[in-house]
């Protein structure tokens, strides 16, 4: 089926997808089956958006019973106002107003017009190995050359090092380097940018650049040198909220509370939702509140206002984010028994179920172990029943917040066989 699709279906679309040529029938909890009734194991919840895993049937339930009554518009309906009032209640601090939209980027685009609005200011700040979506506002906050060839990038973009200390920018070591690239970040500032800074947007963990954990004076330091410069903090949660880390918000391990956060991918539960979550005082900014300069067609839509609502109604009613803490956690001792035996696993980490793993040819280098190698291992995890994205160096680990221990142990002892594989077969320890 996935060959047949190959004829129509535009090149593009996700790699997971296209190296492991599934065809999917259907999900269960954290169980995928493809047309031909082959079962895998979920490790990848479509990049931390099955939350909920597949099919939960409150969920399904919530959205069959939506369907009946009214799907579209902009008109106030009950699934809006209750998940709003859910949405003030959970953010942290004042944050208490809410705009609904679809996709992530189309968020935190939406979040980057509110800053300007209340700074009257126009630069944007992100940082190195940073993902906030493929849209021309956000293109050029992507922290990786995967921007290049898509110039011109929006004009009054900046990028700073983000705190990767496997990969540290300046090859320091924590903490002995005292933070150095909060100061390296502080100058950058000083002599690149227009002074005009309307916002710094973060991850509080980077997902794309890894499932990357800042150490705990990163956060704090960024919303420090954002105060300096008379910007706002966005915090992007579009990963990280909801339980994810094993906290609510992935700010809340580093105390931080920002100006402004975006949130998506979980927040929906599957259906496309996000975001944007900020104060009264800075959403009430013009001209990002005139009648209709916020909006979208399908943001805050009934059917999406019902999935977003069932979806943190199942967070908070199954105590997702303690189970998130407490597999992570699990999870995370049995990768550093992984590291322990393969000399080729230079790292492992985690918070809650957002875990990482830094394949190396060599520990002593960091030299990133080769596509081939990690495409292999993809290969050898997929044959034995586990989805996970293991197809290159910085594999990142986001099962489903509903995985229970069993089978959050039983896909690692799957990647410990895979490994064994290509370690063998590729010459590696
Ligand atoms: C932190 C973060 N922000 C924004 C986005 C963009 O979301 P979308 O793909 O829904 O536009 C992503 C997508 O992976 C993300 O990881």
């Amino acid at each position: 089926m996935h060959r047949a699709e190959q004829a129509y279906v535009a090149p593009g679309l996700q790699r997971i997808a296209q190296l492991s040529e599934l065809a999917i029938a259907r999900g269960n909890g954290c169980t995928l089956v493809d047309v031909d009734g082959n079962e895998y194991l979920d490790f990848f919840a479509g990049v931390a958006v099955a939350s909920l895993g597949h099919s939960h049937p409150r969920f399904v339930r919530a959205m069959q019973a939506q369907l009946e009554c009214v799907t579209v518009g902009s008109f106030t309906s009950e699934p809006r106002l209750a998940l709003l009032e859910l949405l003030a209640d959970l953010a942290p601090g004042e944050l208490r107003r809410t705009q609904l939209y679809s996709g992530g980027a189309e968020a935190v685009e939406a979040a980057i017009r509110l800053a300007k609005s209340h700074t009257k200011k126009f630069e944007v700040v992100g940082f190195w190995g940073g993902f906030h979506g493929k849209t021309g506002g956000v293109i050029g906050l992507i922290g990786d050359q995967w921007k290049q060839h898509w110039g011109p990038l929006p004009g009054g973009t900046h990028l700073v090092p983000y705190a990767d200390c496997y990969r540290c920018p300046l090859k320091l070591t924590y903490p002995n380097c005292g933070m150095a690239c909060l100061d390296l970040i502080r100058q950058q500032l000083a002599v690149t940018t227009a002074g005009e800074i309307a916002a710094i947007i973060v991850e509080p963990m980077q997902g794309t650049a890894g499932n990357v954990i800042p150490p705990p004076e990163f956060l704090p330091g960024i919303q420090a040198i954002a105060k300096e410069h008379g910007a706002l903090l966005i915090a992007d949660e579009m990963i990280t909220g909801f339980g994810r880390t094993g906290a609510m918000w992935g700010s809340d391990h580093d105390g931080v509370v920002p100006d402004i956060m975006t949130v998506g991918k979980g927040v929906g539960g599957g259906y496309p939702l996000s975001c944007v979550i900020s104060t009264e005082k800075i959403t009430s900014s013009k001209p990002w509140s005139n009648p209709s300069a916020s909006s979208s067609s399908y943001g805050g839509s009934p059917l999406a206002s019902a999935a977003g609502l069932a979806a943190l109604e199942i967070i908070l009613k199954e105590d997702l984010v303690k189970n998130a803490e407490r597999v992570g956690k699990v999870m995370l001792g049995r990768l550093e028994v992984l590291k322990e035996k393969y000399r080729c696993v230079g790292e492992v980490r985690g918070r809650g179920l957002m875990l990482g793993i830094e394949l190396v040819r060599d520990r002593t280098t960091k030299e990133p172990l080769s596509k081939t190698v990690t495409q292999a291992l993809y290969q050898e995890c997929l044959r034995r029943g586990l989805v996970a994205m293991t197809y290159a160096p910085s594999v990142r680990i986001n099962p489903p917040l509903t995985i229970k221990e069993d089978a959050a142990l039983a896909g690692l002892a799957i990647l410990d066989e895979a490994l064994e594989v290509v370690v063998r077969d590729h010459g590696l320890q």
